[in-house]
């Protein structure tokens, strides 16, 4: 079965559980496989948006989205690296007021967008976790290697 968007380049491979068990696509995206980040349809520049991928019998992978005012996207784990806790301050909000940096909403830590370093608060020097996402004809995509295996595994 083959899916065309604009470049023509994403080849569905076969069908993975994702979201509560809903059937979803994983997809080839220039020679590596990769599976739709659901309920995400834009990111704007200065925005964040959160995001869940599930797998049945697998651990949840918790990210998030960020877009540069320069219109560059990147997406990090949604896990502080002071303490573990999530880092939004609700659903979709993991910026500054400025909304120039990512901040902790537990102690305040400030992280580059660009690539996650803490330049501010307790876990200075330290960085978030960086995801591979790629997106494509208006939709997001997750890495599959990025996806959580089973605790167990
Ligand atoms: S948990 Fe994020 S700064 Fe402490």
């Amino acid at each position: 079965m083959h899916l065309c968007f604009s470049s023509c380049s994403i080849r569905i491979k076969k069908h993975i559980f994702i979201n509560k068990g809903f059937s979803l696509k994983k997809v080839a995206i220039d020679g590596d496989d990769y599976i739709l980040i659901p309920d995400v349809d834009s990111v704007e520049p200065l925005t964040s948006k959160a995001f869940t991928v599930a797998r049945e019998k697998h651990a949840n992978t918790e990210g998030f989205l960020v877009r540069e005012e320069e219109d560059a996207l990147f997406a990090y784990t949604n896990s502080c690296p002071h303490t573990g806790a999530p880092l939004n301050w609700t659903p979709d909000q993991f910026l500054t007021t400025s909304r120039r940096y990512i901040q902790c909403s537990v102690h305040g830590a400030m992280f580059k967008m660009n690539d996650g370093e803490c330049f501010s608060g307790p876990c200075i020097g330290k960085f978030l976790k960086p995801l591979r996402v790629k997106e494509q004809g208006g939709k997001f995509y997750l890495a599959y290697s990025e996806v959580k295996k089973s605790p167990s595994v």
